[in-house]
């Protein structure tokens, strides 16, 4: 009897829904940590010709000088160019893209946003995406992509001189892509916050369900 329970419970985990597919799951985490690496080096590269008044502290910086920074910034560069092409890539050719993050209206931003902040946005269901979380996902894919385009038009501004006019110019796309970094720390903090505050979704990007 007991074994026909236990027979049970594992026909039962077995079937359950996948919440979060592999591939979904590895280019999610690829790209964290080539996110973090980009970002921690960049602060150094920042820190030789600072934009703004301040520099970021030589603790949360990654490569000790200038030249170690470039060296992990341009290594890490390939792994999130190549990890998020596939991320693109797959996410329009299954058409997960449009079935996850689409349709996005003001309606459903504000109606969520007032509901999760009254605590009263359900998390039942999470193999689908509130409209507030459809905008920030949607939106940070785009910032993803606007930060390699300005960085790739600030590393090669001769060669790729349609890109970087593109942008306004080296100045412009160098600011760019500062503001790009900004972003994605803003939406790494809220976004951990959230992952932590929700631990099940958290369970699902790491073992699927
Ligand atoms: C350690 C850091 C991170 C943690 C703990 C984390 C956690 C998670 C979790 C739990 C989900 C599923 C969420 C849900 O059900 O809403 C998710 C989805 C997502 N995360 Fe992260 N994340 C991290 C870093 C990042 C970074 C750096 C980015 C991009 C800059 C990012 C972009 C996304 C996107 C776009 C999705 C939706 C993916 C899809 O459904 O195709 N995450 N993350």
């Amino acid at each position: 009897m007991s074994s026909l329970a236990a027979s049970d419970e594992h026909t039962v985990l077995t079937t359950a829904k996948v919440i979060q597919p592999a591939w979904v799951r590895t280019v999610h985490w690829i790209n964290a940590v080539a996110m973090v690496l980009m970002i921690m080096s960049g602060w150094q590269i920042y820190n030789a010709s600072p934009l703004f008044g301040f520099k970021f502290s030589s603790s949360i910086t990654l490569g000790g000088w200038l030249g170690g920074a470039l060296l992990w910034h341009f290594a890490a560069m390939w792994l999130l160019m190549v990890n998020g092409l596939v991320y693109l890539t797959l996410g329009f050719a299954t058409g997960r893209f449009r079935k996850k993050l689409l349709p996005i209206t003001p309606e459903g931003v504000i109606s969520d946003a007032r509901a999760a902040l009254t605590g009263k946005l359900s998390h039942d269901d999470l193999t689908k995406y509130n409209h507030v979380q459809k905008l920030l996902y949607a939106g940070i894919i785009v910032v993803g992509v606007l930060i390699v385009l300005s960085g790739l038009a600030i590393w090669k501004p001769v060669q790729l001189q349609y890109l970087t006019a593109l942008f306004g110019g080296y100045d412009v796309a160098r600011y760019v892509h500062f503001f790009c970094m900004a972003a994605i720390v803003a939406f790494l903090v809220v976004h951990v916050a959230l992952a932590l505050l929700v631990p099940k979704s958290l369970r699902a990007m790491i073992i699927g369900r």
